[in-house]
């Protein structure tokens, strides 16, 4: 038995569904405890593709337990709507499979209009945020005056919470976003309506998990968004509004940090970002276009393309550190294919100095300019290798070189999205 935590390394859509999808073949337990719903994960298995977006993603798998932790933010419209897309598409979610933290917090109506309403309002300084309501959750949170998932199942309480909080909303969307105001009644009463259905999920996730790991079952925790967008370490204020690190994996599920054994980083093979902030390493030219169109890059959560770039050694290495990685997963490494060149960075000049690191303040980043390493690309197709050694020798040169300036192994390289397009060079869960 192990616990493993999967994160993202760069600035999200790293390839963690896809990762977790198999890993959790050797766990029991698949956590969530970050982010909401502006995840985005997708899952292809047997060719059939599915984006999760708060669910997580060990769901696919019919004899795991699934867990949405405290530090969750949850649209329980969205959930709904998610639970109905996974019957479709022959996924049951029943309630012993699924459960929800009483302690996580809602995304209220107010929410997704305020987030929306202050990006407007930024026009060109805009964050670029997935307008879904999370950052004015966090928010609520750690002001006290948030609506937690419990608060849904008895009427006089939501009734209070919202009484408290509403005016102070309405106030800000009425005379400073110049918005309709939300109606108290029809949110309870729609709000009701879910903690209704929701109810029988509804549970204690850090009793149920540090449970499993007493009884030395195998739990994978999933992180969402990526080091990067982490809001204490991440390219503040261009970041999310949760902790996306590794630690966090405990604070928002209830466990403590002395049972987790094993940290995996999924890397994509190159670097990409959606929303604004800096990127030293984006090419807006040809190639950047290329890895765009061959990696599929546009948001699984809103459709925007994603902006694209080099792999950035520094941006993985901070993450190395950030989360204390035992080993890295790298992604998407058929999308380099028929490159004639590959670049990695290695370090940026920075103001006549030299840094293998991203520095605290954004205007610096913007000014940093990545020292790239190059080396030679290669033609063949990839995605049926699955040995490490039957790939191309320029590709495990590629691999050789990252690991060299990471100092860390890798433990998967997938060359697909399929959950069978992988290289499985160590089980984290032998740890
Ligand atoms: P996540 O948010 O980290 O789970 O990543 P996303 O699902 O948002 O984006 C990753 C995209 O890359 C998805 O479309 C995956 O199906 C796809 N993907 C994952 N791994 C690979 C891979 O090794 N090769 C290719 N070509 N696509 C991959
Ligand atoms: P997954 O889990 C990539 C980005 C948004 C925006 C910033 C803040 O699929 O990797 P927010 O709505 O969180 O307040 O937006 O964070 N962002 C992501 N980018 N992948 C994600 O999740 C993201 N979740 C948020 O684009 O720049
Ligand atoms: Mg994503």
């Amino acid at each position: 038995m192990a616990t493993v935590v999967v994160v993202g390394t760069q600035w999200g859509d790293e390839g963690k569904g896809k990762v977790v999808d198999l890993l959790t073949a050797r766990a029991d337990y698949v956590a969530r405890f970050q982010g909401g719903n502006n995840a985005g994960h997708t899952l292809v298995v047997g060719g059939k593709k599915i984006i999760l977006h708060l669910t997580p993603s060990g769901i696919l798998h019919p004899d795991k337990v699934c867990l949405i932790g405290n530090g969750v933010v949850v649209d329980p419209k969205v959930l709904l709507e998610e639970l109905d897309r996974l019957r479709d598409f022959g996924v049951g979610v029943a309630p012993e499979k699924l459960v929800i933290s009483a302690y996580a917090h809602v995304i209220m109506p107010y929410h997704r209009r305020l987030d929306l309403a202050r990006e407007n309002r930024k026009g060109h300084g805009k964050i670029g945020t997935t307008g879904r309501g999370i950052g004015p959750c966090y928010e609520d949170k750690v002001a006290r005056t948030g609506v937690r998932i419990h608060h849904l199942l008895d009427e006089t309480t939501l009734r209070r919470r919202l009484e408290a909080v509403l005016d102070e909303k309405n106030f800000l969307l009425t005379h400073y976003y110049r918005q309709d105001p939300v109606d108290l009644e029809a949110t309870l009463d729609e709000y009701l309506g879910y903690g209704r259905l929701l109810a029988p999920y509804v549970g204690d996730v850090s009793a149920r998990l540090n449970q499993a790991i007493s009884e030395r079952r195998s739990v994978l925790f999933e992180g969402a968004q990526g080091t990067h967008l982490d809001v204490d370490h991440g390219t503040y204020p261009f970041v999310t509004s949760s902790n996306t690190l590794a630690g966090n994996a405990c604070c928002g599920s209830g466990v403590g940090p002395t049972k987790i054994d094993h940290v995996v980083g999924i890397m994509k093979a190159y670097t990409t970002r959606v929303g604004g902030g800096p990127f030293p390493t984006e090419l807006s030219d040809p190639i950047g276009e290329r890895i765009r169109t061959c990696g599929g890059e546009f948001g699984s959560t809103t459709g925007r393309p994603r902006r694209c770039g080099w792999l950035d050694l520094c941006v993985v290495k901070d993450a190395v550190r950030l989360n204390g990685l035992a080993t890295l997963a790298v992604t998407k490494l058929d999308v380099l294919t028929g490159l004639p060149v590959v670049r990695m960075a290695v370090g940026y000049r920075c103001d006549g100095t030299v840094l293998d690191g991203l520095p605290p303040e954004i205007d610096r980043i913007e000014r940093c300019q990545p020292i790239y390493e190059e080396l030679q690309g290669w033609e063949e197709d990839i995605r049926n290798v699955r040995r490490f050694d039957d790939l191309p020798t320029a590709a495990r040169r590629y691999l050789e070189a990252v690991q060299d300036h990471v100092g860390l192994p890798f433990s998967i390289v997938s060359v697909g999205p399929g959950r069978e397009e992988t290289i499985m060079l160590k089980d984290p869960f032998d740890s």
